[in-house]
């Protein structure tokens, strides 16, 4: 299968103007759909950035949402955008989420998150949301998911190389995911440190058909804290691409 196929069939390889662009509508399409006095998870990464800069809008227009950030930087920029903002405990319950994604998969909308290193803030916020929507560009969608790209895994630092041997074991070929000023040639590099003071192991494993088990497995090694992958845990994808936006819902189990 060509990587264009895979990758969601966009064609030719997008113009970064252009990525932007997909990304811009998809968050305002779902930027549109929010109640006026909703609490929204704020996820992380530049489609979510792009999504608090549409929720700042309706702010900016008399919209009374709070949002509950899903990463000290996405904090931050919410702030400077005059967004509301409250603690994820001192809410019950998210109205909804939006946040951006890796890789998904269609129809049942799973998906790889956590290249922007927010993975397991993601998932709490997520699991902790009455309905979770996921803003992509159409290169985005795949046909299996991890079979281009590595599956973060967060994990404590104490013991870490330990952890990766048994992520090996399950097959994974695990790489320390190092600090954005690191080298990769330096054997001294500083690793890459998540929110809540953890290491992420990239996590090679190939194409998963069964990402359900395979995140069950991840989810039970000793060491790790949480892993990218979010089974049955989006309700609704907005995908912008070449032909505007597309809106999936996740089919009703039978
Ligand atoms: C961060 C994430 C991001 O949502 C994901 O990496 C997508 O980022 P981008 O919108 O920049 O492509 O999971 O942990």
């Amino acid at each position: 299968m060509s990587d264009a196929t895979e990758r969601g069939g966009a064609g030719s390889v997008p113009s970064a103007d252009t990525l932007a662009e997909w990304k811009r509508a998809a968050a305002h399409a779902a930027v549109a759909t929010i109640p006026e006095d909703a609490i929204v998870g704020l996820g992380s990464g530049s489609t979510a950035e792009l999504m608090l800069r549409e929720l700042a809008a309706r702010v900016g227009q008399g919209s009374r949402v709070t949002g509950v950030p899903t990463s000290e930087h996405t904090g931050q920029v919410a702030a400077a955008l005059g967004i509301p903002l409250a603690d994820v405990n001192d809410v019950p319950a998210l109205t909804v989420s939006i946040d951006g994604a890796d890789e998904v998969t269609l129809p049942r909308l799973d998906l790889i998150k956590g290249r922007g290193g927010a993975l397991l803030r993601e998932k709490l916020i997520a699991a902790t949301s009455r309905f979770r929507i996921i803003i992509v560009d159409a290169t985005k969608i795949v046909v299996t998911l991890a079979s281009a790209h590595p599956i973060p895994v967060e994990v404590v630092p104490f013991g870490w190389h330990r952890t990766a041997d048994r992520l090996v074991a399950l097959g994974a070929r695990p790489a320390l995911r190092l600090a954005p000023s690191a080298l990769s040639t330096d054997p001294n590099a500083a690793p890459y440190v998540t929110d809540g003071g953890n290491y992420i192991l990239d996590c090679m494993f190939g194409p998963i058909p069964q990402p359900d088990v395979l995140a069950a497995y991840i989810k039970a090694v000793v060491g790790v804290v949480e892993h990218g992958l979010f089974i049955g845990m989006t309700e609704r994808v907005y995908v912008g691409g070449p032909a505007g936006v597309q809106m999936y819902d996740r089919p009703r189990s039978p």
